[in-house]
């Protein structure tokens, strides 16, 4: 008898956990309390655009063709631009498995809403946690970078701008961990470079933190707003690359393209994986199909199309960057791992140029920043729609139409974020959480052809199951890959972070989002939709 009880009780709690949420409970729940519909395709091709292009190029790119400064991960060199061809394919199976989905189920939650239609709730909760390394962690990530380049253009104009603002303190422009490293790289104490208060350290990375209370700000006045300000940021750091593509090509010298790939494969695949960074973003699209105008249009072609325009921009400035300086040999400049484009054109003594890709820079950095803010803003809107977070958290704000509670504490939490992460934490964390969201939407493809194969699909992913397997299989493989090959501390910690923030969203599935009756409330919900839609009502 008591064996039995056990063998329900287990029952009854996987039954819960493997519950799915049919997509049209999805779709009803966002006709319900539904965000504006102001996104075209336009719109999204600038989101998606703005979204991708940004530290990834204008930063990483140094370290994906170098290799780490201290050795270790070995770089592609001239070869990059493979690496980034290869990056590209691991998304586009994605991208595509992203627009299946986003053009079914055209609601908030990207990743998240997809799970939760076919692997149930507790992985849909997963999905939407570790969605957080993707979109929170990468946003502080971008932040940090931005600090980075901020510092580098201030410092410019060193002889018209007081001392102290192209000089800061070393705590006022670092998380502590950053400044403990810069400490012990330049030969200081620590104890006396970093100040403490009633015993406790003080360092804070101030530029980012400012920037993450404009975002902030930004975000809480209105997504088309926010539209209209990362299509002028696109437009300026088009322009910039387009600048330096144009004026580096006449510097290129053949003999720095040889040795064509000095860490053979192995410098090649790291590289992919490093540069993969690049080009996170146009899932990003995805969070934000509710608020399209025509999603089962336009989306495709907002994914597919951002994806294609920041390869062929990737690709060129790969070539360009690399064939102006070696990225391969044992002098290799610390500009080249700071800011790889600006350092290329000081070289060439082209010091306002240099000046005008520092500010392109920072406005490429500041569109991501909004884009990867907002899509963790429609994610934990979607989880809170389910009844995995308070309620609180949907309230839209009455005059902006957007969910400014949420938004709020998505910035609290990113300032809180780059107290403790340094950027290259930061950004491996994000790369798991991406590769990990990705391979699960390529999964959840594959089982919602076989469970509801009649649904309406208005894009279906072509050769299907070959396009969404090769997802998985680069993706994870390229994941595998830097696991093996990179060693050094961040790798390790990031690694580990990755491993307990998966083990702490569980725990917080089970005592908070496990026991509350997520069916009962959606059945409630979609009921209380069908009494008051006319439409239904008519039927
Ligand atoms: N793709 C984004 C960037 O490069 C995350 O900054």
């Amino acid at each position: 008898m008591t064996k039995l009880n056990f063998t329900n009780a287990l029952t009854g709690i996987f039954g819960k956990m493997i519950t799915r949420k049919n997509p049209d409970d999805a779709l009803a729940g966002a006709k319900k309390g539904g965000l504006e519909k102001t996104l075209g395709v336009w719109d999204l091709i600038i989101l998606g655009v703005g979204a991708i292009i940004g530290s990834g190029i204008f930063a990483i790119v140094g370290i994906a063709a170098a290799g780490s400064a201290d050795g270790t991960s070995p770089g592609a060199g001239p070869a990059l631009a493979v690496s980034m061809v290869i990056a590209a394919i691991a998304c586009v199976f994605s991208a595509l498995c992203y627009s299946e989905f986003a053009t079914m189920i055209p609601v908030a939650g990207g990743a998240y809403t997809y799970t939760f239609a076919t692997l149930g709730e507790f992985a849909a909760w997963i999905v939407g946690w570790i969605l957080m390394l993707e979109y929170a962690v990468g946003f502080i990530a971008v932040a940090c970078a931005w600090t980075n380049h901020f510092m580098q253009f201030i410092k410019g104009f060193s002889n018209i701008l007081p001392a102290w603002l192209c000089n800061p303190p070393l705590w006022l422009i670092n998380d502590y961990r950053s400044a403990v490293h810069y400490c012990g790289t330049h030969g200081l104490d620590y104890h006396t470079a970093i100040p403490t208060f009633a015993g406790i350290p003080f360092s804070i990375n101030l530029p980012a933190i400012i920037m993450i209370a404009i975002t902030t700000a930004i975000l809480v006045k209105g997504t088309k707003d926010s539209a209209k300000m990362a299509g002028l940021m696109v437009v300026i750091k088009l322009g910039v690359i387009a600048l330096f593509v144009l004026a580096g090509m006449f510097y290129i010298k053949p003999e720095n393209w040889a040795p064509f790939a000095p860490n053979g494969f192995e410098g090649i695949f790291m590289g992919a994986f490093i540069i993969f960074f690049a080009y996170i973003g146009f899932d990003a699209l995805a969070t934000a199909a509710e608020e399209c105008k025509n999603p089962q249009k336009d989306l495709p072609i907002g994914i597919l199309g951002s994806l294609v325009v920041t390869t062929v921009v990737y690709v060129l400035v790969a070539l360009v960057l690399t064939g102006m300086l070696p990225t391969s040999g044992t002098a290799i400049p610390e500009g080249l791992f700071k800011a790889p484009m600006a350092y290329a054109m000081g070289v060439v003594h082209h010091n306002g140029i240099a000046g005008l890709i520092s500010v392109g820079s920072l406005a490429g950095l500041t569109s991501v920043l909004l884009v990867m803010h907002m899509a963790a803003t429609r994610v934990l809107f979607a989880m809170s729609r389910d009844n995995f977070l308070p309620h609180i958290f949907l309230k839209i704000h009455p005059k902006f139409n957007t969910p400014h509670i949420l938004t709020m504490t998505v910035g609290i939490v990113g300032i809180l974020g780059t107290l403790i992460l340094d950027l290259n934490v930061a950004t491996s964390l994000c790369n798991f959480g991406t590769f990990t969201s990705f391979i699960i939407v390529c999964v959840a493809v594959l089982i919602l052809r076989k469970t509801e194969p009649d649904r309406e699909r208005p894009f279906k992913v072509p050769f299907c199951p070959w396009f969404p397997l090769m997802g998985i299989v680069c993706c994870g493989g390229l994941m595998i890959f830097s696991m093996i090959i990179a060693k050094g501390d961040s790798a390790r910690l990031s690694t580990e972070l990755f491993a307990v923030w998966v083990i702490m969203g569980a725990l917080i599935y089970a005592s908070y989002g496990y026991p509350k009756n997520r069916k009962a409330e959606v059945t409630a919900e979609c009921k209380e939709i069908a009494e008051k839609d006319e439409i239904t009502a008519g039927i």
